[in-house]
C-alpha cells in the first residue's frame, strides 16, 4: 500500500507511544514509525507487553501495528524516508551545571537535532511534542541550518496535554490542540499540514494555531496553572484545621463560581507525577534568565507550597502520635503519585516514607500497581520497610494507616475488620480525604483529614 506521508517520532516514551499510535489509528492514510535508541522499549512496543498502561492502548495498537504503525531502532533510515519528525524525547530537570536542579536538560533533543540534521536528504517538517523551554525552536532551527546541507527544515511546536492514565480519551477528545508555527509561507503550509492530521477526527475548531513561542510558552503555563490550583487550595487546608472550616465545603463554594470551575481542587498531601514540578522549575528558570525575579518567585511559591504541604502531613502525623514515631507501625495506603497508575515519579509517597524512616518507624507499604517502583524509590534506604499487596495483611498490627493515593479500593474496605487488627490507639491520616471520616471515627480510628477538623477520643 502506498502511503499519503511518512511521519515519524523520535522517542517512544509515554507521550510518543500513545499519541503515534492514535494518530495511526485515526489516519490510516499515513504511515507512521517511532524509533528510540533504546532497543529493550522498541522490543516491548512490538510485544504483547507494552512498556507502558493506558486503559485503550492495547487494542489501538493492536488495530495498527504493522498496518500504518511501526516500531524501529533504525533511527537513520527513518530520518531519511520521513515527510514528518515529530520530535518526543525526555527533557528531564538539569542534574548537573548550571541551572542545576531547576533548568530543562536538553542534550538528548540537541542529539536528535543533530541527527535529524545529519541523516535528513529532503526538506522536513519537525514537529516539537517534547515540553521545552520557551525559544527552544529557534536553537533547533540554527542547529538544522547550521551546515551545507541544504535541505529545508520547518519547525512547529505542538505540545501535548495528556495526562496519564487517560492518554487515549485525552488524545481522542482533546480540549484543544495547539500548533505554534513561524508566520512565514513556509512556516504557514507546515501548520496547514498538521492541521490536516489531527483534522481526521478533532474539531476545527478545537484546532488552535499561534506563533512558535506561544505555543512552547502555553505547555508550561497551563502545567503551573494546574499545580497552582492544587497548591491554592492545599494552602487552604492549613487553615482551614487551625479554624475548623472544612476544605471540602470551602472547595465546593469556591469551585460553584463558574469563573473558577470546579475541577482540579481536590486537597491532598500533594502533586506529585513527572511533570508539574519539572515545568514550573523550567518556568522559573527561564524568568530568572530574563531577569523577571518577581515572576519566577510567584511560580516557585507553587512548589514551595507542595513542599510545606507534605513537611505539614508528616509534622501532624507526630504531633498527633504524642510526638514520637519511633518503633511505631506506619501502613501507607498507595504509592503511585495519583491512582490508576503504578508511576511513582515525584509521588509525595517517597517523600513521606524517607521522612517517616528519619522519625524511626518502620513502615509498611500498600498499592496494587506500585509495588515494584516502590522498591525501586527506597532502594538502599536505612530502615524497615515491607510491600504487602493485601491492604488488610499490610495494616494488621500496624498503629496508623495514612493515605497517599486516591485509589478507589481504599474506600470501600472492611474498616472494622481493619481496626480490629491494629494496635491502639488506632490513627488514620486521610492524605487524599477519600475515607468516610465520621464513620471510621465511630469504629474507634482517630481520624485526621486534610483540611477538616480531626476527629479525635481524647
Ligand atoms: C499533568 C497534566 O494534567 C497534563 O495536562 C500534562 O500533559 C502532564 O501533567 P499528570 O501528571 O499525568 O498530568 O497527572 P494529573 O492528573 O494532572 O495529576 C498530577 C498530580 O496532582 C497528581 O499527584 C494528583 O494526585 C494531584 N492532584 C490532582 C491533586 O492533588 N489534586 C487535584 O485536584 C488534582
Amino acid at each position: 500500500m502506498t502511503f499519503k506521508k511518512a511521519i515519524l517520532c523520535i522517542g517512544a516514551g509515554y507521550v510518543g507511544g500513545p499519541t503515534m499510535a492514535l494518530i495511526a489509528f485515526k489516519c490510516p492514510q499515513y504511515k507512521v514509525t517511532v524509533v528510540d535508541i533504546d532497543p529493550k522499549r522498541i522490543a516491548q512496543w512490538k510485544s504483547d507487553n507494552l512498556p507502558i498502561y493506558e486503559p485503550g492502548l492495547d487494542e489501538i495498537v493492536k488495530a495498527t501495528r504493522g498496518r500504518n504503525l511501526f516500531f524501529s531502532t533504525e533511527i537513520e533510515r527513518e530520518i531519511k524516508e520521513s515527510d514528518i519528525i515529530f520530535v518526543s524525547v525526555n527533557t528531564p530537570t538539569k542534574m548537573f551545571g548550571a541551572g542545576s536542579g531547576m533548568a530543562a536538560d536538553l542534550q538528548y533533543w540537541e542529539k536528535t537535532a543533530r541527527q535529524i540534521r545529519e541523516y535528513a536528504e529532503s526538506k522536513k517538517i519537525i514537529v516539537e511534542k517534547s515540553t521545552l523551554p520557551v525559544k527552544t525552536a529557534l536553537a533547533m532551527e540554527r542547529i538544522l541550518t547550521s551546515t551545507e546541507n541544504e535541505v529545508h527544515f520547518e519547525v512547529l511546536s505542538n505540545p501535548e496535554f495528556l495526562a496519564e492514565g487517560t492518554a487515549i480519551k485525552d488524545l481522542e477528545n482533546p480540549d484543544r490542540v495547539l500548533i505554534g508555527s513561524r508566520e512565514t509561507p513556509s512556516g504557514l503550509k507546515a501548520r496547514d499540514e498538521l492541521i490536516e492530521i489531527y483534522a481526521n477526527w478533532v474539531p476545527k475548531e478545537r484546532i488552535i494555531t499561534s506563533n512558535v513561542w506561544s505555543s512552547e510558552l502555553s505547555k508550561l503555563v497551563a502545567n503551573a496553572f494546574l499545580a497552582q490550583r492544587i497548591s491554592s487550595i492545599n494552602s487552604i487546608t492549613a487553615l482551614c484545621e487551625k479554624t475548623d472550616a472544612d476544605i471540602l465545603e470551602v472547595a465546593q463554594a469556591v469551585g460553584m463560581d463558574s469563573r473558577v470551575g470546579s475541577k482540579f481542587l481536590n486537597a491532598s498531601v500533594g502533586f506529585g507525577g513527572s511533570c508539574f514540578k519539572k515545568d514550573i522549575l523550567n518556568l522559573v528558570y527561564l524568568c530568572r534568565h530574563y531577569g523577571l525575579n518577581e515572576v519566577a518567585d510567584y511560580w516557585e511559591g507553587v512548589v514551595r507550597i507542595n513542599n510545606y504541604q507534605k513537611d505539614r502531613f508528616i509534622l501532624n502525623m507526630l504531633s498527633a502520635m504524642f510526638n514520637t514515631l519511633a518503633g511505631k507501625k506506619i501502613c501507607l495506603f498507595g504509592f503511585s503519585y495519583k491512582a490508576n497508575t503504578g508511576d511513582t515519579r515525584e509521588s509525595p509517597a517517597i517523600f513521606i516514607a524517607r521522612k517517616l524512616i528519619e522519625e524511626k518507624a518502620e513502615l509498611v507499604i500498600t498499592d496494587p500497581k506500585a509495588l515494584n517502583n516502590a522498591m525501586i524509590d527506597l532502594n538502599g534506604i536505612d530502615g524497615k520497610v515491607s510491600y504487602v499487596e493485601d491492604p488488610y495483611e499490610a495494616s494488621s498490627g500496624c498503629d496508623a494507616i495514612a493515605v497517599m493515593t486516591e485509589w478507589e479500593i481504599y474506600a470501600n474496605l472492611d474498616f472494622k475488620k481493619i481496626y480490629k487488627s491494629m494496635a491502639k490507639p488506632a490513627f488514620i491520616f486521610d492524605g487524599r480525604n477519600i475515607l468516610d471520616h465520621k464513620r471510621l471515627y465511630e469504629i474507634g480510628f482517630n481520624v485526621f483529614p486534610i483540611g477538616k477538623p480531626a476527629l479525635t477520643h481524647f
